[in-house]
């Protein structure tokens, strides 16, 4: 019922010219959107040249947005901006930014509603430390993660974005979560979701899992229940990988 999402995070890598030649190698290879969603998010300098060759197969995200409309805030990116380019959807919340610029529960709330508020469709990144995950704490921490980001957030609203339980222990080390772990928590992520509205609205919500996803594992990750797609860093740069995963998503 919940259509698959395969989203690549570029993450500060690919020159403008590897950026449009991935699309160029990809484009015309990719299934249409009725069958599965396929993403790529980028550097915000090169967007703007991948947006003109975003289609129904292939659309385009960014990797953050600011939440204020506009003002003295260097370095940012507006939401307005963003949509005025034609951009579709926006990582809210990555471990990385958590980490490395501040980003709080707080102002990852506030982004995804300035995202919603100008037709962004949020990626929202949410995910544990090995501490937590060594503590067993993971689906309290996890869904407090949950709670915090959709505060405010319309029942209509929710359904416009999609989760990623990314642990951050997984990510970039080659460690994959096993797919009984990845789907323990997504499920987790759901009940954290239905607890704020009800089922029917949390089933409806997708969460895909990221950590180390690679042509490989894809498949028993998809597998899972609760599963519905994955956000791919380091294997997402090759464009022979993309395709083998969004097929893996494809043919399930
Ligand atoms: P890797 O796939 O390189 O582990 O990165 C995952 C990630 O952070 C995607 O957002």
């Amino acid at each position: 019922m919940r259509k698959y999402i395969i989203a690549g995070n570029w993450k500060m890598f690919k020159t403008r010219g590897e950026a449009i030649n991935f699309l160029l190698q990809v484009s015309d290879k990719l299934p249409s959107s009725s069958l599965v969603d396929t993403v790529i998010c980028a550097q915000a300098p090169v967007l703007r040249d991948l947006v003109k060759r975003q289609g129904d197969n292939l659309r385009i995200g960014a990797q953050n947005v600011h939440y204020k409309d506009s003002g003295a805030y260097t370095g940012e990116t507006s939401a307005i901006l963003l949509q005025e380019l034609g951009v579709t959807y926006v990582i809210i919340g990555h471990s990385e930014r958590r980490a490395m610029f501040n980003e709080t529960d707080e102002t990852v709330n506030l982004k995804i509603k300035q995202a919603l508020a100008y037709d962004l469709l949020p990626i929202v990144c949410v995910g544990e430390s090995l501490e937590v995950r060594e503590n067993g704490t993971t689906n309290e921490f996890v869904k407090n993660q949950v709670v915090k980001a959709l505060d405010g957030i319309s029942e209509n609203d929710v359904l416009n974005l999609v989760f990623a339980y990314e642990p951050i222990w997984a990510i970039g080390t080659g460690k994959t979560a096993t797919p009984e772990i990845a789907e323990e928590t997504c499920k987790a992520i759901r009940n954290a979701i239905a607890d704020v509205y009800n089922e029917e609205v949390a089933q409806k919500v997708r969460i895909q899992y990221g950590g180390s996803v690679n042509p490989q594992n894809i498949d028993e990750l998809l597998s899972q229940e609760d599963i519905d797609g994955a956000l791919i860093g380091g294997a997402s740069l090759d464009p022979d990988k993309f395709l083998s995963m969004v097929n893996s998503a494809l043919n399930k």
